[in-house]
């Protein structure tokens, strides 16, 4: 059997076959890649045309590596105006704006529209985001 034959009774739970893990590499590239620099470009976008943000944001490392001489996940986390920064560049320039799709499990009914259970349907980022009733 080559690599790209899948042997149905050798899949279970506690082994990974070499296609699931090629395509997961994919969807990562995939999903990973554009996200990711979009993010980074949008991001550099704001501190070059915001100059008050790029200061406070670089004070406030600068803060955090006065007291850390390294970091990890966990210690970043701790700069908050990082934190809200990053926040703030995806709430004004979602990359996702159409990623979040779900399926109806149930019949329902939301703000008088009837939704069947098997519906299927995406959430647009840009109207929650852009909503002055939830940012203003
Ligand atoms: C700015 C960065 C990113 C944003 C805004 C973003 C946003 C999203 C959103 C909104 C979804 C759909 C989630 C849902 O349906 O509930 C998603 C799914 C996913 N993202 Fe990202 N993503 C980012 C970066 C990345 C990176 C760096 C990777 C991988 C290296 C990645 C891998 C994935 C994968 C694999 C899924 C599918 C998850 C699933 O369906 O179970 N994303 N992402």
């Amino acid at each position: 059997m080559t690599q790209n034959e899948i042997d149905d009774s050798k899949l279970d739970f506690e082994h990974i076959h070499y296609d699931e893990i090629a395509s997961n590499v994919f969807l990562f590239m995939l999903a990973g890649h554009d996200s990711i620099s979009i993010t980074l470009t949008n991001a550099t976008y704001i501190l070059a045309t915001h100059e008050h943000i790029q200061d406070r944001l670089r004070h406030e490392i600068d803060s955090f590596f006065e007291i850390n001489s390294t970091f990890d996940y966990e210690l970043i986390d701790k700069i908050e105006y990082l934190d809200l920064f990053v926040k703030e560049v995806l709430r004004m320039y979602p990359v996702a704006i159409q990623a979040i799709s779900r399926e109806a499990s149930t019949d329902t009914i939301i703000q008088n529209y009837q939704i069947n259970q098997g519906f299927s349907f995406v959430l647009f980022s840009l109207n929650k985001t852009k909503c002055e009733m939830l940012f203003r």
